[in-house]
């Protein structure tokens, strides 16, 4: 702790209270989150498909002045509208995944269209962010043994449903994740609803009351992830 000593003898006020940890490569925030050990804490990780679209940008401000970190698993085709607001997404914190180029159901693809359709999608982030996305969501949450064996990615479903979809309300959006989720929960959201965006401060208030901490999917699992494999759900809680 020789390193923390030193900072705290030479810390100003102003000083960030994690600077020793920072890399050329790491926001303060992506710093601050990466600490978190998930077998210890009650989390929980907030994920948004379907983006980056009109309500992006709100979401982004809405997450932002409480540090709050999501994964988005963005529409290839979609990136290159709006390749600043996925920009943001990385210097923010936030985790970037594969939705697909055009919201594909995976299970009725060929091989060479699922390719085609992750690698699209591969090249349109990497345009932006300088690199590939980590993680893989199937649009509708469809997928099967056959077709995840040919993801490059880890396949990540949900196990708590935010049914943004059907609700189009805020409260009920909030009322139908706070009744399900749990220590290790993935939160399924659509940036693409206003109501849901709406949601979020909110949400982020009772689900924090209540004891979680919100993290990205990586830090979810503590990175430990295998391509090709499907998860609905973060690793047991170990701890308190
Ligand atoms: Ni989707």
């Amino acid at each position: 702790m020789c390193s923390l000593a030193l900072l705290t003898l030479t810390c100003t006020a102003s000083c960030s209270a994690i600077p020793e940890t920072v890399s050329p490569t790491q926001s303060p925030t992506e710093s601050a989150a990466s600490q978190v050990d998930c077998s210890l804490k009650h989390c929980v990780a907030l994920t948004f498909d379907d983006g980056p679209d009109q309500f992006t940008q709100n979401l982004l401000d809405t997450l932002k002045p409480t540090n709050t970190p999501a994964t988005f698993f963005l529409i290839g085709s979609k990136v290159q509208n709006f390749p600043s607001m996925v920009k943001r997404m990385e210097a923010e914190g936030h985790q970037v995944g594969s939705h697909t180029w055009d919201h594909a159901d995976i299970t009725t693809l060929s091989g060479l269209e699922l390719k085609q359709q992750l690698e699209r999608t591969d090249e349109a982030i990497k345009e932006v962010t300088g690199h590939s996305p980590s993680v893989f969501r199937p649009p509708l949450g469809h997928h099967d043994e056959s077709h995840n064996e040919q993801v490059p990615y880890p396949v990540i479903l949900w196990d708590t449903h935010s049914h943004d979809g059907r609700l189009k309300d805020s409260q009920k959006i909030i009322d139908a994740i706070m009744d399900t989720v749990h220590p290790g929960s993935i939160v399924l959201m659509h940036d693409t609803r206003n109501t849901t965006v709406q949601a979020v401060p909110e949400l982020v208030s009772q689900l924090k009351a209540q004891g979680y901490t919100l993290v990205t999917i990586d830090q979810l699992f503590a990175s430990e992830l295998t391509n090709s494999v499907a998860y609905s759900s973060g690793p047991q809680v170990t701890g308190k």
